[in-house]
């Protein structure tokens, strides 16, 4: 496994939206362990791969309940809303509040290339959202109702 370096806000690959992934190969994995070491050692709860340089359709997600590896998402059901501050490893130091749904279903496949769906809630739904959103060269400060001033940051 390698850290992979952080895109930042401002390179263009961010705004680029990704292409799916056709090849389930060592590859592929090679990638998603990279995406998850980088995410871990960032302290993020999840990772696109454009954040890493790659336009491919590939995210991994760790609220705290282990890596959530998903390729080629798309999320196939939502409902509720929740309205909460959140920050992007590309954007350092900058928070938003960002409406999201309280809850999600997404539909991916696995590194193998099997399909499967997945529920989040809360947290995970944000995360999906936010992650999925990378993969159309969405940030989340295009979608903030308003961005955090520096004195609101505290905790
Ligand atoms: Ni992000």
């Amino acid at each position: 496994m390698a850290i992979r370096n952080i895109v930042k806000e401002g390179d263009d690959i961010l705004t680029k939206v990704c292409r799916p992934v056709e090849k389930f190969d060592d590859k592929l994995g090679q990638m998603l362990d990279d995406m998850a070491e980088t995410m871990k050692m960032a302290d993020g709860v999840g990772l696109a791969a454009p954040q890493i340089g790659i336009l491919r359709r590939v995210v991994v997600v760790d609220v705290g309940e282990g890596v959530i590896e998903l390729v080629n998402p798309r999320i196939i059901e939502e409902s509720g809303e929740q309205r909460d501050a959140e920050g992007c490893l590309s954007c350092p130091g900058e928070y938003g509040i960002v409406a999201r749904p309280m809850h999600v279903v997404v539909e991916a496949q696995d590194r193998y290339g099997k399909k499967f769906t997945i529920e989040g809630e809360e947290l995970k739904a944000r995360a999906f959202c936010h992650e999925i959103d990378h993969l159309d060269g969405i940030i989340f400060k295009k979608r903030a109702i308003r961005m955090l001033k520096p004195e609101e940051l505290e905790g």
